[in-house]
Order: C-alpha cells, then sequence, then structure tokens
C-alpha cells in the first residue's frame, strides 16, 4: 500500500466538492473530479479557475502556483476515470442508500488498499460502510463550508476501519493546511454535536420569557465574547436545516435531555419563518439588512444612590464589586445585615432571584441579582426578583452604566442568560470528552475552528472555574429537577479533586 497519498478523487461537485478539490490542488495533489450531473464537474472547475485567479489578483497566491494548482485537475466524465486515485471523498447528497450505492460501484472499480472516504456530516461511517466489502478501508473525512476557510476536518473511523487508514487521512489534512481531529462514530460528531448547546439553551430561554432575542443575542455577543448570537446564527442557518439537525441528535441519542429542541423553532419552520433566506426569521430582513435593531437600555446618572449591601458566592466578586463601588463613590453597607434602606446587590451562580432571597433571608423588594460568570469588565446582566422596587432596579441599572458598560435586565431566569448557555457548553464537551467520542485537546481544537468560539470549551471552563460551572448546573438541577442540567461526571471529578478540566490520567 503507498503510504503517500498523491492522487485523490472527489465525487460530487457541489459547494463541498468543489472546496475539497481546491485544497487539494492547493496542496499540489492531482484530482480526478467527477460529478453524476451532465456538466457539473466541468462548471465546478471554471468555478475553481475563477478563485484562484481571484486569489492570484489579490497576491494570495502566485500565477504558477494557481497554474500549476489547475494543471493537476482532470475533469472526469465517468466515474471509472477514479480507478487509480490513493484515495477516493464522495461529497454527493446527503442519503444513506444513495451514498451506498455509490460505494458499490466504487468497490466494483477501484483496488483493495485505495481509501474510500466520506464527507457526510449527519450519517453513521458504520452505516455507511455496512453494504462494502471491505468496510475496513472506509472512513468519515467531514469538511465545514467553505472549506479552503474552515481549517479543520473531523477523520471518523466507522467501527471496521483500519486504524492506518485514520493515520494517513490525518497525515493529508496537515498537508491540505487542516487541522484533523479525530471523532468515533457518534451523532453529530464533534463540532455538529458540541454545538447544540449554544442554541438549545438560548431557546429554552426564549421560551422561558427571560429577555428577548436582541438582549439574549447581546448579552452571549457582548458578555461572552461569541461572533454571532444564537438567533443571528439560527437566522443564517435557517432553521431548514437547523431544526432537523437538532430533531436528529436528540433523537439519535435516545431523547437525552441535553439536546432537547424547542417547540419555538418547529412552529417557525411550520410557518416557513427559516431565517434570512425568507427575510424573516428569529429578525426580519431587507436586501440582507438585519432589520429592527435595538440599542441597548442606558439609564442615566442618578442625583443620589442607595449605599450597596453585597452578598457574593465567590470572594473575588465580592471584592470586583466592592472595587467598582469605590471607584464610583457608591457607599458600600458592610453591615452584617443589610440596613432599611439598602440596595441588596446578590453575585449568585445557578439560580434565579427568588431562590437566592430564599437561600440568604433577603428581603425580596430590595434584591437584584448580577451576572459575574465573565467578571465585571463586560456588558453586564442584572436580574431583580418579581416584587423588587423598580426605583431599586433603576439604581442597580445605572450604577452599572456608570463606566461606559453596556446592562441588560432580564426576568427572574434559573441561572442568568451567560451562565446558563455557557455551563451547557461546558458540561456538553466535558460530557463528549466522557464518552472518548474525541480528545480533549481535539474537542478543544475543533470547537475553536469549526464554531469559531474564543476557547476551546474545556478548556473555556478551566478560564471561568470549574467550581462556578459545577455550582451553576448543580444549582439548575436542584431547582428546575431538569435532567438537561445534571453535570457530567467528568466535571464533577475534576472538581472534587481540584484538577484541571483537560486533565487526563
Ligand atoms: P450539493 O448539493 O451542493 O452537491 C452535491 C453534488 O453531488 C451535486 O453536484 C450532485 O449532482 C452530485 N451528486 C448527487 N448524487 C450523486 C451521485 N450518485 N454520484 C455523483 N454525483 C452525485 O451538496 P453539498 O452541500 O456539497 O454536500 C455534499 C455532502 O457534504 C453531503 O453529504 C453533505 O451532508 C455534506 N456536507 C455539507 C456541508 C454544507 O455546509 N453544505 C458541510 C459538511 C458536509
Amino acid at each position: 500500500m503507498s503510504i503517500q497519498i498523491a492522487t485523490i478523487g472527489i465525487i460530487g461537485s457541489g459547494v463541498m466538492g468543489t472546496g475539497i478539490t481546491q485544497i487539494a490542488l492547493q496542496s499540489n495533489h492531482q484530482v480526478y473530479l467527477y460529478d453524476a450531473k451532465d456538466g457539473a464537474a466541468q462548471m465546478a472547475a471554471e468555478k475553481l479557475q475563477a478563485t484562484l485567479n481571484k486569489l492570484v489578483e489579490k497576491n494570495k497566491i502566485t500565477a504558477e502556483s494557481a497554474q500549476q494548482a489547475l494543471a493537476n485537475l482532470v475533469v472526469a466524465a465517468r466515474l471509472d476515470e477514479l480507478k487509480n486515485c490513493d484515495l477516493v471523498i464522495e461529497a454527493i447528497v446527503e442519503n444513506l442508500s444513495v451514498k451506498q450505492e455509490l460505494l458499490k460501484q466504487l468497490e466494483a472499480l477501484v483496488p483493495e488498499n485505495t481509501i474510500i472516504a466520506s464527507n457526510t456530516s449527519s450519517l453513521s461511517i458504520t452505516a455507511i460502510a455496512s453494504q462494502s466489502q471491505h468496510p475496513e478501508r472506509i472512513a468519515g473525512y467531514h469538511f465545514f463550508n467553505p472549506v479552503p476557510l474552515m481549517k479543520v476536518v473531523e477523520v471518523i473511523p466507522g467501527i471496521r476501519t483500519q486504524p492506518e487508514i485514520v493515520s494517513r487521512l490525518v497525515n493529508l489534512s496537515y498537508k491540505m493546511g487542516h487541522r484533523p481531529v479525530v471523532a468515533k462514530d457518534t451523532p453529530g460528531f464533534i463540532i455538529n454535536h458540541t454545538g447544540r448547546a449554544y442554541g438549545t439553551e438560548s431557546l429554552k430561554i426564549l421560551n422561558e420569557n427571560v429577555a428577548n432575542i436582541h438582549e439574549i443575542d447581546r448579552i452571549l455577543k457582548q458578555n461572552l465574547g461569541f461572533k454571532m448570537g444564537p438567533f443571528e446564527l439560527l437566522d443564517l442557518t435557517g432553521l431548514d436545516v437547523s431544526h432537523p439537525v437538532m430533531e436528529s441528535v436528540y433523537e439519535q441519542y435516545y431523547q437525552e435531555p441535553r439536546y432537547r429542541p424547542n417547540v419555538l423553532t418547529k412552529q417557525m419552520l411550520t410557518a416557513k419563518q427559516l431565517g434570512r433566506k425568507t427575510g424573516q426569521g428569529f429578525y426580519r430582513y431587507e436586501a440582507g439588512q438585519k432589520l429592527d435593531e435595538q440599542p441597548a437600555i442606558r439609564v442615566e446618572k442618578l442625583a443620589e444612590y442607595p449605599a450597596v449591601w453585597i452578598a457574593a458566592d465567590f470572594e473575588a466578586d465580592r471584592q470586583a464589586l466592592t472595587d467598582y463601588l469605590n471607584t464610583h463613590q457608591i457607599s458600600i453597607d458592610t453591615q452584617d445585615y443589610p440596613a432599611a434602606d439598602s440596595l441588596i446587590l446578590v453575585a449568585s451562580y445557578g439560580e434565579d432571584t427568588s431562590s437566592s432571597i430564599q437561600r440568604l433571608n433577603l428581603d425580596a423588594t430590595r434584591t437584584v441579582a448580577i451576572d459575574l460568570i465573565n467578571g465585571l469588565n463586560v456588558h453586564r446582566t442584572l436580574m431583580p426578583s418579581l416584587i423588587t422596587q423598580e426605583k431599586l432596579s433603576q439604581a442597580a441599572h445605572s450604577i452599572f452604566n456608570l463606566d461606559g458598560n453596556s446592562v441588560s435586565v432580564i426576568q427572574e431566569s434559573v441561572g442568568f442568560v451567560a451562565q446558563r448557555v455557557i455551563a451547557m457548553v461546558i458540561n456538553l464537551a466535558c460530557d463528549i470528552a466522557q464518552q472518548g467520542v474525541a480528545t480533549v485537546d481535539d474537542i478543544n481544537a475543533a470547537v475553536r475552528l469549526g464554531l469559531g468560539y474564543s476557547h476551546g470549551p474545556i478548556s473555556w471552563g478551566d478560564v471561568l472555574g470549574p467550581a462556578k460551572i459545577l455550582l451553576i448546573l448543580e444549582r439548575m438541577t436542584q431547582i428546575t429537577a431538569d435532567p438537561r442540567y445534571r453535570p457530567s461526571p467528568w466535571l464533577q471529578r475534576r472538581v472534587k479533586l481540584n484538577q484541571s478540566l483537560t486533565f487526563t490520567a
């Protein structure tokens, strides 16, 4: 078996097949591109030529390298022209029986040592390979759109795939400038699996009327640094794509509550409010522009502020609040019990304001909770109780606008917005590590590169504090009695033993 993969066959010249062809050509491989539809592969070749020419114009590549790449491309008119390839990647329609049928035809043409890979995003590799003569040479090779820019690829052995096939695909990925991550053949692999938490928890928050889409998107972008808010992202992907994925992952994991989809998106799908592509999703769009922007509400500086009495789950939060209030010359009530006219500020985790009030025996009419999961130097979220006096909510809002940072005021929610979403992202990633779907390094890299999060989700847990994440999940589980929030054993053990979440024995 030749160790080097020099010649690559690509079947399906749609968006993915064309992208994979581009990176294979640009890394000096010979590519045979085939599509069942007449003229489709030729059209893709012309598109590629235009793409490479543009890269030359922008001085990203030299004219010689573009020429060399195009000289290495063969547009195949028939499938049997791919018979001498070292590797054949299929990127055809996402349909199990069509893919199985193609593999049968392919196996009749290529020698036994040809590697066969599937770019499927949602089908089981074991199932795709199950009708084949040689399932041991078949693997998943899952790229992301747009392939040249999304520098990560999941390499997925089916149950019967030989380990050597995996290492050869891993080596090829590096040559093509992509970070390979090896995933067990499980629903969603790594990236589409970890990505479930962001959307589903945000939908649940919206469904509970904790805040509107503008505030939820704002909190997650400005507090936690996500590049797109969950509702902006759902609108971009389109609910015709994302709702079925939510349902399918949920069903494939036998109705695991962590992946539970939401009735909201089902309704919108039925009403064909799909997102950007229909001009209406969570937001409205005109000529590609999002309409109805709602900037954060600011409360002007007040003539007078009440003194602030602080309760905090963590000493560092108490200190951060004390420093902030001192900087802005707001007096702090340091008595053991709050004075009758003090504003009570609670830096709490994993509970709603009512639960903090009950736990700490506070006056509900004067209490406002604040989310410090990502510190104080970012957008803040405040959560008054059902019966907090409006003037005290306004005072708290104004205090946290004093340094120019923005504030969202939300309805009571067990665990604010940012805490809930990030705890779910981290917990799911810990559980993926627990199940051995991939290594911690690969989970972190896959999510940074594939979902564009600022940190890998397991490392993110270390940055925010594993004990805080566990506390959020434990309290949420206790208060809501929803098993969706139960902490992963991976997380629990590392907190109990005071170890980093990335620790592996
Ligand atoms: P596409 O619809 O753009 O292209 C599919 C191409 O395959 C078409 O040109 C079609 O003529 C051709 N084709 C269909 N059946 C064929 C057959 N039996 N033999 C040869 N050619 C055939 O699809 P796209 O988006 O490129 O997806 C391809 C695969 O990649 C699917 O398995 C999809 O799930 C997966 N994928 C798609 C991503 C995306 O964002 N579009 C991301 C990651 C994976």
